[in-house]
């Protein structure tokens, strides 16, 4: 597959690195195209192992992440190629059931593909994915809940072996329930439960949406699932499943994103395609700290801003506030009237952008699980490090707000989830462009700020 644009871009050579430099408090306008969810993408392309036959996904990103996941695809033995915005899928013959630890260790999403590789060929090896800078994300719930689907689950030098017992060849139907409704877990257990012999119950389930579009692939392959997006999903497994041609729904991460842009800037802006209940704890939140939110269209949402009054939030599975969003707000609060409280419930280790803010003249402080918020006048542009996929995205806010010249570091986390954002908020009026500098003076920028004016 072709690398796009975005895996291009920001793959500088060892001697260089792409920063981007934001010249802030530039109105906006217009509208942000949204892109296809990346969390349902990646949950779904593990999916595709389940079919035995070619199938086709829409309204892909060109992400990095994406391109991880199908590297890893590839290196089971499936056939992938990108048409534009879809990717032409041919899973028919899955030579490998274990995938390389060197591509796992990157993209811990790839694990959930040990649930579809047991379904499919009775087997899996899958390297546990270890950490990431947000959290130590373990596997328990997925691990437990395979064994309870009749697997035997062991681990081995970092490991995990899976094999369906009995002669048979196929899981068995069973009772699951989730310590924790974990979405990974969630999408592993009913993708695995597909091809199981009998019914299936998870109990605590995920009720995201990716979660619900997942459902609706394997549904459109002929899995029979009841429930997705509920607290209790059923699925009856059938001997097989065919062909499909899959539309992926709209990132609404991606959506609230730039709907924040639009508060912390003062800008009236549109965003669409977009599913307006997939929102609403996000649009909720906007409107309690002032701006208006007005859904002008089935697909189209709009800020209306405002001044921006302080406000808590708590993180909590969905339909709560979502975790991928707290890095966002948070940078928002800042400039916000009043004091804000941040709860992160979900990640133990998702505050990392509040000492990057607080360079920008943020009044934030981390206690414990909670990030204190004092909102300031304003923000003013210095070099800033992004330290994981949302605090990138946050960073990136705070810098269209700031006085001066942001330039924001560590771009390849930004690249895994925003498909262009750079092009995506010029055309709105945005003033920020990518460039590439000498590795060497990225940390000292702060003293050559206007060299790379
Ligand atoms: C998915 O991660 C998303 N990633 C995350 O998005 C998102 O933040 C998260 O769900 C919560 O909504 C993808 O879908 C690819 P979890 P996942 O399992 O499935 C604990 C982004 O920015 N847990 O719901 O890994 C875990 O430690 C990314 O796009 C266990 O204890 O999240 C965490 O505290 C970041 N044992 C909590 O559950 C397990 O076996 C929620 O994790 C599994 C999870």
């Amino acid at each position: 597959m072709a690398a796009t644009s975005q895996e291009t871009q920001s793959a500088a050579t060892d001697e260089e690195t792409s920063v981007l430099k934001i010249w802030g408090r530039k109105p906006l306008s217009g509208c942000i195209p949204i892109s296809g969810a990346k969390n349902s993408v990646l949950a779904i392309l593990a999916g595709t192992l389940l079919c035995p036959k070619q199938c086709r996904i829409s309204n892909v990103p060109s992400l990095a992440d994406i391109g991880k996941m199908c590297q890893i695809l590839r290196a089971l033995g499936v056939k992938i190629e990108r048409n534009g915005d879809a990717l032409e899928i041919d899973a028919s013959h899955v030579g490998s059931d274990r995938a390389p630890y060197e591509l796992v260790s990157k993209l811990r999403a790839s694990f959930f593909a040990v649930g579809p590789l047991l379904a499919r060929l009775g087997s899996a090896r899958m390297p546990l994915p270890g950490g990431c800078a947000i959290g130590a994300r373990p596997v328990d719930l997925h691990v437990r809940g395979l064994q309870a689907l009749g697997a035997e689950v062991r681990i081995e030098q970092g490991v995990v072996c899976a094999d369906v017992k009995g002669r048979s060849g196929r899981l068995k139907g069973a009772k699951i329930y989730l310590d924790y409704p974990s979405v990974g877990a969630t999408e592993t257990l009913m993708m695995a439960a597909t091809l199981a012999e009998g019914e299936t119950t998870i109990y605590n389930a995920a009720r995201e949406p990716e979660v619900v579009d997942l459902a609706s692939f394997c549904g459109a392959m002929g899995a029979i699932i009841h429930g997705a997006g509920t607290n209790t999903i059923t699925i009856v497994g059938v001997p097989e499943l065919h062909t499909v041609d899959y539309p992926i729904v709209p990132d609404r991460i991606e959506a609230g994103t730039f709907l924040v842009a639009a508060a912390i800037t003062h800008s009236e802006l549109s965003i669409a395609p977009v599913v307006p209940d997939h929102l609403t704890p996000i649009i909720a939140k906007l409107r309690e700290i002032g701006p208006q939110v007005v859904i002008d269209a089935p697909d189209t949402v709009r800020l209306i801003p405002s001044e921006l009054r302080a406000t808590d939030i708590e993180t909590l599975p969905y339909p709560g506030f979502p975790t991928d969003m707290q890095a966002q707000f948070s940078a928002l609060l800042t400039l916000a009237e009043g004091n804000s409280v941040i709860t992160e419930t979900v990640f133990e280790n998702r505050l990392r952008h509040v000492a990057e803010l607080s360079r920008m003249g943020a009044d934030i402080r981390v206690k414990g699980q909670n990030a204190i918020v004092r909102g300031v006048h304003g923000l003013s542009g210095v070099p800033v490090m992004a330290t994981d996929l949302r605090a990138a995205a946050a960073l990136v806010i705070a810098g269209l707000a700031a006085d001066g010249m942001t330039i924001v570091k560590g771009l390849h986390h930004l690249d895994r989830g925003y498909d262009n954002i750079e092009q995506k908020l010029r055309n709105v009026g945005a003033h920020l462009e990518r460039v590439k500098v000498p590795t060497e003076r990225v940390d000292n920028l702060a003293d050559s700020a206007e060299a790379l004016v």
